[in-house]
């Protein structure tokens, strides 16, 4: 074993000298002979890197340098978004556009040391994503740039790092300065996750595994390549063996290679296959998964173990029929979203994700579009593993500028290395079914597109052949240069509607998509009437626009959009109608920051979620419930707080009945049915106080009840957790929400009142919000004012198994409190 790493004189990876050979060797027989080494069953460590750095926000070239002295930085956990935590001004170089919150240079350093026992071993650091511009160093040396805010992206350490008792030091500048960048909120600094992977100088390649299937009637045909890098200085026989494991774990597949010869510093692809028989095939009702688990042999030494996750699954486009999934019909109800969390700005947390996509799918959505960049790999994670379809995004622009110091400026040195990049990253996600080259890339207006788009498949070709590619068009028309480079397999409509019933004439043959849709606008619980009067703003959308109610709130009726889009109900009932439109994503699932509309302050977030920032869904989240889960739906609105004798439009949203009974106060107003393509059913109510209560019936059969109260004066608080039990170390949260009562617990409409936070026992606030578009409130406060009724509180888990006791106070209310059990 010794005399095997004494060879392996790497040339990157591995300068070992005399001494820390021997060393090494004390060691390695000390641990042999006392079994005491740190023997685990793979020789690969993969370590989540995120706890202790330091953190600067400004600038000095000395602070890459290892001897710098950081001992009075701010230390903190990653993933860190330090915009989130400034305060909102219209005068931050973003704009509102950008979430008006401050960008600039900010440093993040971290010093660690590394076993003598472990300098046979390579060393790498991965970034899963740096908004922006991030450089490293690694003591005192230089390894690189990325300017790019989404990608991820590695660095090897190896021949850096002391292995000794001497401290390594990381330094990290993070460059958001230039602005306006974005046309939304990016959030700053190391914002998803670091890893730090060991492995032995022979090792599976870095997105080194790539894992295909075709699927048959009754066995799927699964092709296995597997990249391996062999960082020693001398040639190395290997073999690999790959095992091939169903969601219980249970081996479905065995295969192994021959002897292979890879050279010093090299890397070999060798390519296996194999079969399973009646798999489980991924689909978004049962997103059964697969691991390929490769091991990497030396002689009989086991080099490297490295998992693959994949799902074996089928899909097509069709120009008549649509998409498909497993053979089977399957209209794609799909979201754009952001990357933003809300209040916890860009900062990843699973949870925080993980529940962002529980909310979608509660409402039937089953695809997600990346827009309009690359993802956190925790959302792949969490679609592959939660069944929903993803359209994979690589860029907002190409060559030609957005904003002024966007990715235009990168994009001739770094777009191929950054989509082959995301295409490596992602292209074993059994979620990930389409590529998106580009969101309204100006460059469909100008011959330069043809070139670009052309390029840009082959590249993605080089490495996937398996996943149509499109772009989304906000000028879906043959004579744009993108579309006519023939390139694309999908046609990508953002909008456009009224053009879709023709498609099959205006582009004979070619599959569609709407990549982006809707831009409707809407307040939570904020409500215009008359509800069919449906209000367009801006009304010249190339103007900066100031139309809009004066306190810049939008109608939750789905009666106000944009002038580019339609309402909710336009588009969804012509998806609906038309079998070759495979399937839309709508703009957008969750409100984001940035990009308000109105797109003035105070403002500072976005009104196109169908669910607010906070997470509580608006009222036009029902109809998609209605129309896509198989839930039984019965949703009216709006509150019942008006003045007396205001006429006000009563809507329902209602499912697997054929009527709806509207009572107020006991008296019928009357059983209304949904005609012709109709979405929801309306009465038009003189208001009184009291109870509006809603019955559906199916065949005269009570399906649903509904009721709705007029609420007193805000009495107590009542605060009750999406999860009671979360997981000790730091990462998991629980969503509280609080909601504002009267005395007999009606939420009250209007209410706004201020509700201090306090916590007993090892959590923390992650975050607050109420929904607000045009709240200044800041969302790390311990106090919150409510926002039509609701607020919500973020709970971060301590490091410390026990409880915790959330407590909401406000002035002359009834306080409320959530016990938290802490595993
Ligand atoms: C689209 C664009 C999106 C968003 C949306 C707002 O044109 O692709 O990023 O800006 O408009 O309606």
């Amino acid at each position: 074993m010794f005399k095997k790493f004494a060879l392996l004189k790497n040339s990157h990876c591995l300068k070992i000298s005399l001494m820390k050979r021997s060393v090494w060797y004390i060691l390695a027989v000390v641990s042999i002979l006392f079994g005491c080494g740190r023997r685990s069953s793979s020789p690969r460590e993969v370590q989540k890197f995120t706890s202790d750095w330091r953190f600067w926000l400004g600038d000095s070239a000395v602070f890459s340098s290892a001897a710098f002295d950081d001992g009075d930085w701010r230390t903190l956990t990653l993933p860190h978004d330090w915009s989130i935590e400034g305060s909102f001004s219209p005068d931050h170089p973003a704009g509102v556009g950008g979430g008006a919150l401050p960008g600039g240079i900010g440093w993040y350093r971290k010093t660690f040391k590394v076993l003598p026992a472990d300098s046979g071993k390579c060393f790498f650091i991965d970034f899963d994503g740096v908004y922006m511009n991030s450089e490293v160093w690694i003591n005192d040396h230089y390894l690189g740039k990325r300017p790019n805010g989404y990608i991820g992206f590695r660095y090897d350490l190896t021949p850096y790092l002391h292995f000794d008792d001497r401290e390594n030091v990381i330094a990290v500048r993070v460059d958001n300065s230039a602005q306006p960048n974005s046309r939304w909120y990016s959030g700053s600094g190391i914002y998803r996750n670091v890893w730090l992977t060991k492995v032995d100088p022979l090792h599976v390649d870095h997105w080194g595994t790539f894992v295909t299937c075709e699927v048959g009637d009754d066995r799927a045909k699964v092709t296995i390549e597997n990249t391996i890098r062999n960082s020693s200085e001398t040639d190395v026989d290997f073999h690999i063996e790959v095992e091939l494991l169903d969601r219980h774990d249970k081996k479905v597949g065995n295969i192994g290679s021959d002897e292979v010869t890879v050279k010093a510093g090299k890397s070999k692809t060798v390519t296996l296959r194999t079969e399973v028989g009646h798999p489980d095939r991924w689909s978004t009702q049962d997103p059964a998964l697969y691991k390929a688990v490769t091991k990497v042999f030396e002689g009989k030494e086991l080099k490297d173990r490295h998992e693959t996750v994949f799902g074996i699954r089928s899909f097509h486009f069709s120009s008549d029929k649509g998409f498909f999934l497993n053979g089977q019909p399957l209209k794609i109800n799909g979201v754009c979203l952001h990357h933003d969390l809300g209040a916890l700005g860009a900062a990843v947390n699973y949870r925080a994700i993980e529940r962002q996509v529980e909310i979608m799918k509660g409402m039937g959505v089953n695809a997600i579009r990346t827009s309009h960049n690359p993802p956190a790999p925790e959302l792949l994670q969490i679609c592959d593993r939660m069944g929903l379809i993803v359209m994979d995004e690589a860029f907002d622009m190409w060559a030609k500028r957005k904003t002024t110091y966007d990715y235009s400026l990168y994009w001739d040195e770094w777009h191929r290395r950054d989509l082959q990049d995301l295409i490596l990253r992602d292209r074993n996600h059994p979620s990930v079914m389409i590529w998106s080259i580009g969101n309204e890339i100006p460059e469909q207006h100008d011959t330069t597109g043809v070139a670009i788009a052309r390029e840009l498949v082959s590249i993605v070709h080089e490495l996937d052949t398996t996943r149509p590619i499109t772009t989304g068009n906000d000028h879906p028309y043959p004579h744009n240069y993108i579309i006519q480079s023939g390139a694309l397999d999908l046609i990508g409509f953002n909008y456009h509607h009224h053009n879709w019933a023709n498609f099959p004439e205006t582009f004979p043959g070619e599959n569609f998509i709407a990549t982006e849709t809707v831009s409707a606008l809407a307040t939570r619980g904020h409500y215009d009437m008359p509800s069919d009067s449906v209000r367009v703003w801006p009304k010249r959308w190339d103007i900066p626009f100031h139309e809009g109610n004066p306190d810049n709130t939008c109608s939750a009726y789905d009666n106000c959009r944009t002038p580019w889009g339609s309402t909710h109900a336009e588009s969804w009932k012509l998806i609906k109608k038309y079998d070759f439109l495979s399937g839309m994503f709508i703009w957008t699932g969750f409100d984001y920051l940035g990009e308000p509309t109105p797109y003035r302050w105070p403002s500072r977030s976005s009104y196109f979620g169908i669910v607010d920032l906070a997470g509580f869904p608006k009222d036009i989240y029902y109809m998609y419930k209605s129309e896509w889960t198989g839930d039984t739906v019965l949703h009216i609105f709006p509150h019942w707080n008006w003045k007396e004798g205001d006429t006000v439009d009563v809507w329902a949203y209602y499912n697997r009945a054929d009527e709806v009974e509207l009572f107020l106060n006991g008296q019928s107003l009357g059983s209304k049915s949904k005609q012709g393509d109709e979405l929801h059913v309306m009465w038009r109510v003189s208001f009184e106080p009291g109870t509006l209560r809603a019955e559906s019936r199916k065949n005269g059969t009570l399906v649903a009840v509904k009721e709705i109260k007029t609420a007193g004066e805000p009495a107590k608080l009542n605060a009750y957790a999406d999860r009671q039990t979360i997981h000790a170390g730091g990462e998991d949260l629980s969503f509280i929400t609080v909601d504002v009562t009267d005395k007999d617990g009606n939420v009250v409409p209007y209410a706004d009142n201020s509700i201090k936070i306090t916590i007993e026992g090892d959590a923390s606030i992650a975050g607050v919000d109420n929904g607000c578009q045009t709240s200044h409130h800041s969302f790390q406060a311990d106090e919150i004012d409510a926002f039509n009724g609701k607020c919500l509180v973020i709970v971060r888990s301590g490091k410390t198994k026990g409880k915790a006791r959330v407590v909401l106070e406000s002035d002359r209310l009834l306080e409320s409190t959530v016990e938290l059990k802490i595993d």
